[in-house]
């Protein structure tokens, strides 16, 4: 966008610029197929559920009710990229604030401070004000943060209050779309965590979520006899062959483990 536009843009006042509006910085690129390889995620078990690995450039939904690991699962896929593949990445949070996203990973024996001292990692969080405007000002902001960085991984946390703060489902499917599209030109694979009651029989909040994205990772929470039991199951993953069971996964003080030997059947 040249600079005369941008600033009638800024002076045009929020309500006339649509959310999916291009940004300073983001050069708008006709979509083009562009293959960037695949990648682990280096979290043990996933990968044996995804034997080919994930295309790069996709973007995935990690679905789950509250407390079913989406926080821990997707920090471990940003941490595991950087230790065991030198692939930077970075998280941004719309909930918790990072000091408490350090905490969290620490407790799990990440070296978070040590790699964001390297600028391989980078952990963001996002005040609810400023979710409106995260496809015009923070798309620019990223972009850069990205390339800044050579990030291959992002993670959005969550996608859930992003859509809280839209008009309809519908607004949202145009944001994930516009933002994957960008995303998908980098290069860079986002994971887009998203919650869902246990109880309510839907992937994604909104129920358009999983359409936009090109894969799916379900996390559960069963209620079974015992109490609950910690499930994994790959719902989709485009141009991809992969498992389609539910494995059994448990947190520990190491964090994630999944059992992909082992299933469950309900
Ligand atoms: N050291 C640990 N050992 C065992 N389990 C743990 C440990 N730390 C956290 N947990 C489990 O992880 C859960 C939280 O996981 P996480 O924050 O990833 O969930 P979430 O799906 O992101 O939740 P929310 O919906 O609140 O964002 C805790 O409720 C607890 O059951
Ligand atoms: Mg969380």
């Amino acid at each position: 966008m040249s600079k005369k536009n941008a600033s009638e843009n800024k002076n045009s006042g929020d309500k006339k610029i649509p959310i999916f509006a291009p940004v300073a910085g983001i050069e708008e690129k006709k979509e083009e197929k562009v293959d960037f390889g695949r990648m682990k995620t280096g979290v043990n078990g996933l990968d044996e559920l995804i034997p080919d690995g994930i295309p790069r450039g996709s973007s995935i939904l990690i679905n789950g009710s509250s407390g079913s690991g989406k926080t821990n699962l997707s920090l471990q896929i940003l941490y595991e990229g950087v230790v065991k593949f030198n692939e930077p990445g970075i998280y941004i949070s719309f909930e918790e604030n990072s000091e408490s996203i350090r905490h969290t990973a620490k407790s799990f024996g990440m070296e978070i401070e040590k790699y964001e001292k390297e600028n391989k990692l980078a952990i963001i969080s996002k005040d609810p004000y400023e979710v409106k405007n995260f496809a015009t000002s923070l798309s620019g902001e990223l972009y850069y943060k990205i390339k800044d960085m050579q990030a291959k991984r992002l993670v959005v946390d969550s996608i859930t209050y992003l859509g809280g703060s839209l008009q309809n489902p519908y607004e949202l499917r145009r944001l994930m779309n516009d933002l994957n599209k960008r995303l998908k030109t980098m290069g860079i694979t986002t994971f887009f965590v998203s919650e869902t009651p246990e109880s309510i029989n839907l992937v994604g909040r909104y129920g358009v979520e999983e359409f936009v994205v090109d894969g799916v990772i379900l996390l559960h929470n069963i209620l079974i006899k015992q109490g609950r039991q910690r499930a994994i199951e790959i719902l989709k993953m485009r141009q991809t062959n992969h498992d389609t069971s539910m494995h059994p996964f448990k947190i520990t003080s190491k964090g994630v483990e999944i059992y992909p030997r082992e299933q469950i059947i309900i």
